[in-house]
């Protein structure tokens, strides 16, 4: 309710030009955005790196209605792939499908994904494609899944907070499709989504066993200590090696829990978004904890 609430208000426009036109609010977004170029993202990469963190690079952007915004974010990709091989970073990207043309056409968004995985698949880097709202599951699902024919190298996320992840996960198993399973992070009605966190984190918890059990690598992204320490007491009951999955969560959150699960030898990565278009991410952010909110309004009062 309360998340929605701010969903809502962060997407109006007033609250929005504020913060972004504000530059001590830019900054303090700093915190949970790498920067706005790819050279600061990839430095943020490399100490990530250093630290024994994995990294999955999201170039800021979403719902764009001009293909040639959507090929030129399939080429700035592309140019990431390039960074990340030239400098042997441990890293893979993350892509939304609105970004690259979903909004526009089907044709022209598989041919912008196509043209990123034919460059990652000659380096051997994973592609994640992160979902969306809900208008577009059923879309993103099907074309990862038509990808995956040809590319090993591409990957879903499902939403623990929507009523049809149990399915879709028994077809991403079945297809041995890597998974990243996350809550979800946008509003969503009753009738699609459970409206209750403690269902929403129950649901999460049996998705997470089936995938430990039976998925190909999966992912296990969030920052809720509940739902790792279910994670490590079922992949430690059922004999799962720490490199049969891994753990993820975003740049700058629960910092401490990061370091906890290095230092427990389990594999992490963390996703790290860079990019002048920050504010619908960060906006998530918010909403996911009011003191995001808070820290952001207040310090761009303070200008
Ligand atoms: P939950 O919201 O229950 O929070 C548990 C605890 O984590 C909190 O008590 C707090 O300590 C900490 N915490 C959580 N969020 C925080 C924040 N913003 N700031 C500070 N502390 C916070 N969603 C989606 O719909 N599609 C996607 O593709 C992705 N991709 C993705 C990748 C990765 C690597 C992660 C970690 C998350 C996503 N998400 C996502 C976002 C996800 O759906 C969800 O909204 C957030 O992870 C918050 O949920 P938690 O599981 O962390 O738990």
């Amino acid at each position: 309710m309360l998340r929605g609430t701010l969903l809502y208000l962060a997407n109006r426009g007033s609250i929005r030009h504020f913060v972004t036109d504000n530059h001590l609010a830019r900054r303090s977004a700093r915190r949970f955005v790498a920067g706005e170029t790819l050279e600061e993202a990839l430095q943020a990469t490399r100490s990530l790196n250093q630290r024994g963190f994995s990294v999955s690079l999201d170039h800021l952007g979403e719902n764009v209605s001009d293909a040639g915004e959507a090929c030129s974010a399939a080429n700035d990709y592309i140019a990431i792939l390039d960074a990340i091989k030239q400098a042997s970073l441990d890293a893979n990207i993350s892509i939304k499908l609105t970004a690259l043309g979903l909004d526009i056409e089907a044709a022209l968004c598989e041919e912008n994904v196509r043209r990123i995985l034919d460059r990652a698949k000659s380096y051997h880097i994973f592609v994640r494609v992160d979902m969306e709202g809900a208008a577009y599951t059923a879309r993103t699902l099907e074309l990862v899944a038509k990808l995956r024919q040809d590319y090993e190298e591409v990957g879903a996320v499902i939403q623990s907070y929507l009523y049809r992840s149990a399915k879709d996960i028994e077809n991403l198993i079945a297809s041995q499709t890597r998974v990243r399973l996350v809550k979800g992070a946008y509003k969503e009605p009753p009738e699609i989504a459970y409206p209750h966190k403690a269902d929403v984190d129950r649901n999460y918890e049996h998705l997470l066993r089936l995938l430990l059990a039976h998925g190909n690598y999966p992912a296990i992204a969030t920052h809720d200590p509940r739902m790792i320490q279910a994670a490590r007491a079922f992949a430690a009951a059922n004999d799962i090696a720490k490199t049969r999955f891994e753990f993820q969560m975003l740049y700058g959150i629960r910092r401490d829990l990061q370091k906890q699960l290095v230092n427990d030898g389990y594999n992490l990565r963390i996703y790290v978004p860079y990019g002048t278009q920050w504010y619908p991410y960060l906006t998530r952010r918010m909403a996911e904890r009011p003191a995001n909110l808070f820290f952001v309004i207040s310090n761009a009062m303070r200008g």
